[in-house]
């Protein structure tokens, strides 16, 4: 078979293991022929390609990134769009396309396989973990590790000065990064945007903590969080060109607040993309691989308007119709029975 590839959205790390199973499985056992679509869709309507091969993705396994650079957008921004979508795959003779994306160019992949009937499969995609129909992403596990790392390093810091430090992490509408690095580095306080916050519940966690001789705290906080209604000024929200809200900067918001209301000593980081950046864990290289074996044998079988996925420990298909339009939130049983027990 001839099997286009292709990677959407955001980037993370992983993307260049998925390629590089798709490819040593595609080549090696069924003998298809792998071609790259380079800048995500854009690629796809403009028949922009690279050549994928085993030899090519030699190295690619810890590599962070996407050797096949990524963009947002999708066809149904261009007047033309679903018909150079459908030019390409006659032009260069394609039997699949692989999208390997998150929620937006999952979503996209399940219209086009609506609209037009194109042979698609997904490979869920995000350092967010937010898409609906698996129990992980890629890449999440390895955003959890970074945050982690910085937060251990936070602690000395903090306590070293007797200071209130506000970690910043990514997750625009789900909190699973903050949660889970929050659980792993110890924070007085987790703020996600699946429950909204009171900044005077959150100073008075802080006083508590002082009054029992603890003077550094570390505060995790996702970047889509909210405050409680009327509880404290909220941020203006900024949209980038594809109606994504843009984030970032609610740290500097509350540890402002912080230091005001408590006249603790606080300080901001800001993670930002260092987040999606670098090598990604054994972990995610495993899934990153299993997901991408996966993915080519759903090419084999047919498995059109699918998405691989993992559910308790195994890697299976579900349809890419069961994930659109939907954002997996943070599991509150985590959040309120284990995460809750530790603040303050
Ligand atoms: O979707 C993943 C994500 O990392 C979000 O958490 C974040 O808000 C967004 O991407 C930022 O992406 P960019 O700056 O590349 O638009």
């Amino acid at each position: 078979m001839r099997v286009g590839i292709l990677t959407g959205g955001g980037d993370c790390p992983g993307l260049n293991a998925v390629i590089r199973a798709v490819v040593r499985k595609g080549e090696t056992v069924y003998g298809d022929t792998l071609v790259g679509f380079l800048d995500a869709w854009d690629g796809v309507r403009e028949q922009r390609t690279m050549p994928l091969n085993v030899a090519s993705l030699r190295g690619m396994l810890p590599r962070g990134g996407t050797l096949l650079g990524t963009r947002r957008g999708s066809p149904y921004d261009h007047p033309q769009g679903l018909e150079q979508v459908q030019a390409a795959f006659a032009d260069m003779q394609l039997d699949a396309l692989i999208v390997i994306g998150g929620n937006g160019s999952l979503s996209v992949a399940s219209k086009l396989y609506d609209d037009l009937r194109l042979p698609v499969v997904g490979v869920p995609k995000t350092i967010d973990n937010d898409v609906v129909g698996t129990d992980v992403t890629f890449g999440f596990n390895t955003a959890v590790q970074i945050a982690t790392d910085a937060i251990d390093r936070l602690h000395t810091t903090a306590e070293s000065h007797d200071r209130v430090m506000v970690v910043e992490v990514m997750g625009r509408h789900s909190g699973w990064i903050a949660t889970h690095a929050g659980i792993a580095g110890g924070a007085t306080a987790i703020l996600i945007p699946e429950h909204p916050f009171d900044i005077d519940e959150v100073c008075e966690l802080l006083r508590r903590r002082h009054e029992r001789g603890r003077y550094a705290s570390i505060v995790v906080v996702a970047e889509g969080a909210e405050p409680k209604e009327g509880s404290m000024r909220a941020r203006d929200k900024v949209y980038d060109q594809f109606g994504h809200v843009r984030l970032g900067g609610v740290a500097e918001t509350i540890a402002n607040a912080i230091e005001d209301r408590t006249g603790f000593e606080t300080r901001m980081v800001l993670l930002g993309h260092i987040q999606r950046g670098g090598t990604p864990t054994a972990f995610d290289r495993v899934l990153s691989t299993r997901y991408g074996v996966a993915a080519i044998d759903a090419v084999h079988q047919h498995a059109w308007g699918s998405m691989v996925a993992l559910r308790a420990g195994d890697v299976v298909n579900v349809p890419l119709a069961e994930t659109v339009g939907k954002t997996r939130r943070v599991d509150m049983h985590l959040y309120h029975e284990v995460a809750e027990v530790f603040f303050g």
